[in-house]
């Protein structure tokens, strides 16, 4: 049998979770530079035990035993699932085949979503509303709905006792490095990313869950994906900015260039909007990392894309961007569209059918024939000062 490192994060509650080092992909969408991790936490009172989620499917063996060097998977009590994505609900099946009565633990829709997706049958299931609490024996488990971060039926449960809050995807991050917040150095711009990427669409809803768990005292937050916050201060601040959706004097610049005329116009947006003060994020399109777009368009208060036509329309990168920033709902307040043609326009056109149901308000938009010429430079000089002036204002 393999050895495992089972760390103890707080009296008797041990990490039992999984490193997926080289998982590059999340969802067929979200890029994963540095892996991920797949938290799941055993809870032993001293009359009941307590597995709060489990993991991805493949690593039931290696979940089965960690939860076997500190207890015995066959007596777990109660499996609590926040969140019924597989990533953490995956291993339910082996989990309650193993432990033959344990109870799985979760909100009305949750129960709904285990029956559907791993065929929980009722019997084997307590729902939970908010406040709700559940006796382990000198550690209390609460529980904390928690709607829409990031899919109907989350939940948040806390450890009262303990002071431990386990929320599950939310105040997550995904990276494989460190075990606690403060071992890993770039931990809030991953952070910020994994925001971006899944909870950003939901800010509304996290706003809501930080005013619910604001009375708390918590000494550790404990999520499912990276490290461990043992300085919670950290990311709540960091979340409070998201959430409400505090930007900066910042625009981001997404573009794509087929002859390089569409890069000339927006190099001359750039260096105008730089000579300007304004902090510039600029990604091409062909080689950008969708979660580092996802990052900077948390705090960026205006957008710049930048697209050439093709047969009538955006190039398709362009399209797929355009249709990220409004699905990914960022809170710019200011947009402006920069396109070359070679024979007939109607970027501009999509642009706007696409990104006109946002709030951004369009501060330019200017499509040109071929290369640009100096009239158009001109143009883009100024678009840049009048964006500047709106992001400064
Ligand atoms: Fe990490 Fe929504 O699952």
């Amino acid at each position: 049998m393999p050895e495992y490192n089972v760390p103890q994060i707080s009296q008797d509650v041990y990490w039992v979770g999984v490193r997926d080092w080289n998982r590059r992909m999340f969802d067929a969408l979200i890029p994963l530079p540095q892996g991920t991790t797949y938290n799941a936490y055993l809870v032993k009172g001293s009359k009941k035990t307590t597995l709060i989620d489990t993991v991805n499917p493949g690593f039931e063996r290696e979940l089965a035993g960690k939860v076997n060097q500190v207890a015995d998977l066959a007596d777990v009590d109660y499996l609590v699932m926040n969140h019924a994505e597989p990533d953490h609900a995956g291993a339910i099946p082996h989990v309650l085949n193993v432990s033959k009565a344990a109870t799985l633990v979760t909100t009305e829709k949750g129960a709904k979503m285990a029956q559907e997706y791993y065929g929980v049958p009722e019997e084997r299931m307590r729902t939970v509303a908010d406040g709700d609490t559940i006796e382990l024996g000198g550690k209390t488990l609460k529980f904390i709905e928690a709607p829409w971060l990031h899919w109907p039926e989350t939940m948040f449960t806390y450890l009262i006792e303990s002071k431990v809050l386990f929320p599950c995807d939310f105040l997550g991050s995904h990276t494989a490095a460190g075990f606690y917040d403060d071992e890993v150095e770039e931990l809030i711009p991953f952070a910020k990313r994994y925001y971006g990427e899944i909870m950003m669409p939901f800010s509304k809803m996290g706003a809501k869950a930080l005013d619910k768990i604001d009375d708390l005292n918590i000494e550790l937050i404990a999520p499912s994906h990276g490290p461990i916050h043992r300085n919670p201060g950290r990311i709540l601040e960091a979340y409070r900015k998201w959430t409400a959706g505090e930007t900066e004097e910042k625009v981001i610049v997404v573009y794509v260039t087929m002859w390089n005329s569409t890069e000339a116009m927006i190099k001359t947006m750039v260096e105008t909007l730089l000579g300007e003060g304004i902090e510039v994020a600029l990604y091409n399109l062909i080689n950008a990392d969708l979660g580092d777009i996802a990052k900077d368009l948390v705090d960026s208060r205006a957008i710049v894309l930048g697209t050439p036509t093709v047969l009538g329309g955006m190039h398709p990168q362009a399209i797929y961007a355009a249709h990220l920033v409004k699905a990914l709902r960022p809170p710019l307040k200011y947009g402006v569209v920069l396109s070359s043609y070679g024979w007939g326009g109607g970027a501009l056109r999509q642009a706007g059918e696409i990104l006109g149901p946002t709030k951004i308000e369009v501060v330019g938009a200017l499509e040109v024939n071929g290369p640009p010429s100096d009239d158009d430079y001109e143009q883009i000089v100024e678009i840049a000062r009048q964006l500047s002036a709106k992001i400064t204002q």
